[in-house]
């Protein structure tokens, strides 16, 4: 079918979901009883979702649930986490009250810097590209004054500029790489800022300067901020002595310290299983970041570029055995907010500041590198013992009682059968299918 509509942006909220029910369903009433049953009945609640982005038709849920128990540090946190995968809040609280009784995690942040690039051209001399660029380099700073002051005053603002030359990349390609501090936000937006502001004063400043010939030009391409952020790190980690490392399906703690030493290595060197290791991993982090408002894309981008720093895409965490002492950790660039955006707007993410105690973004940064460690010392640990599908086939159970929608009676029967008989998608069908004939 070929669905093309003009104009679309300019309907009403109303007149777009008649043309997606009438255009897409043979039955539009009960595309659109779905649709609206998705809608908040508080209706400005239901605007102020409407309006995060363009033509809102309805709300996709996804459960918010918490993980509690998480020491970290030496404070007890209850961590928030959104996410529609089972398994792995669960993961999560028995990775928590595991480590709990171990020391705890512990978290430190290394360093904060952000970075953001001004991509131009110049065909010309680069050395006098350089020397007109030292000469100018205090400009940049004295004309993002209107848009700095109040990041100075939170301790942030620019750090650095530095022209680089990439013309072995690519022709006549430079950058303006700046670096920034932005403290408690994010960021995003006071960075681009500063990048366009850069962009001209370059142009301006090119454009007023005795130092050029007349073939030689600037161009700017964009400014925009990288989330690449190898520079905004966290240190996630968790230690004991091997012989508290317990585990009732390795009665030898030497045994599963070693082997779970062996997955680990396992991911750090064979990119088919880092990815799987790294999406664990992310399992726990996305979630945290999706409670708390943040954006997820750029974290996973920012993420899985620094898990290939060396040249080849490996495991984010390491463990090691060293004088009777387990220790197993991971370090990630987190670039998130704690103020602006979502965190402000969203009465949900508000609500999940409050149970992490309204956190700065360098403590964020800390609770979401220890739920990432926590979910894949969960994950590694179930897989190095008794493998995911037992546990994550009971917790699918739930979903297949509700595709089935079983009544509370069948519900009980199941959950009763299924407690002493493994637990399959076949096994379970079979089973409800036998239950209603
Ligand atoms: C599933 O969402 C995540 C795991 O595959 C992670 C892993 O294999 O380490 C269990």
């Amino acid at each position: 079918m070929n669905n093309a509509v003009a104009g679309f942006s300019k309907l009403s909220k109303k007149e777009k979901i008649n043309w997606i029910a009438n255009t897409y369903f043979s039955t539009p009433e009960e595309a659109l009883t779905i649709i609206r049953n998705y809608w908040n009945s508080d209706e400005k609640l239901q605007q102020l979702h409407d309006e995060f982005i363009e033509n809102t038709i309805t709300n996709l849920y996804i459960p918010l649930g918490v993980a509690p128990n998480f020491l970290i540090n030496g404070e007890y946190k209850t961590i928030p986490m959104a996410i529609e995968e089972s398994s792995v809040v669960a993961a999560a609280s028995k990775a928590a009250k595991y480590w709990s009784t171990r020391g705890g995690f512990k978290a430190t942040v290394i360093d904060t810097e952000k970075i953001g690039q001004v991509h131009f051209t110049f065909n010309g001399d680069a050395e006098k590209l350089h020397s007109f660029f030292d000469q100018i380099k205090p400009k940049f700073f004295s004309e993002t004054q209107s848009i700095t002051k109040n990041m100075q005053q939170r301790g942030g603002g620019i750090l650095d500029i530095k022209l680089k030359d990439k013309r072995s990349l690519l022709e006549n390609y430079f950058q303006l790489h700046a670096t920034f501090e932005t403290k408690d936000s994010m960021g995003a937006n006071f960075i681009n800022s500063c990048l366009e502001q850069f962009a001209t004063t370059l142009k301006d400043e090119f454009q007023n300067s005795d130092l050029f010939s007349e073939d030689e030009s600037v161009k700017v391409i964009m400014s925009i901020l990288s989330n690449y952020v190898p520079n905004c790190i966290v240190r996630a980690e968790v230690s004991c002595p091997i012989e508290d490392l317990t585990e009732k399906h390795i009665p030898n703690p030497q045994e599963f310290a070693e082997r779970f030493l062996q997955a680990v290595q396992i991911a750090e060197v064979e990119p088919f299983r880092a990815v799987t290791h790294n999406k664990g991993i992310m399992n726990g982090v996305d979630a945290v970041i999706l409670a708390t408002g943040n954006d997820f894309r750029a974290v996973e981008a920012g993420v899985h570029a620094y898990a290939s720093k060396n040249g080849q895409y490996a495991s984010l965490s390491h463990a090691k055995i060293e004088d009777g002492i387990f220790t197993f950790w991971l370090e990630i660039p987190l670039a998130l907010g704690t103020v602006g955006g979502l965190t402000s707007l969203h009465p949900l993410v508000k609500l999940c500041f409050d149970i992490l105690e309204k956190p700065s973004a360098q403590e964020l940064m800390q609770i979401v590198a220890v739920a990432g460690l926590a979910q894949n010392f969960a994950a590694l640990r179930s897989l190095t013992t008794t493998g995911i599908q037992e546990g994550h086939m009971k917790m699918h159970l739930n979903n297949i009682i509700n595709q089935f929608e079983a009544t509370d009676d069948e519900r009980h029967l199941i959950k009763s059968h299924f407690k002493k008989n493994a637990v399959s998608h076949s096994a379970v069908v079979e089973f409800i299918e036998n239950l209603r004939k």
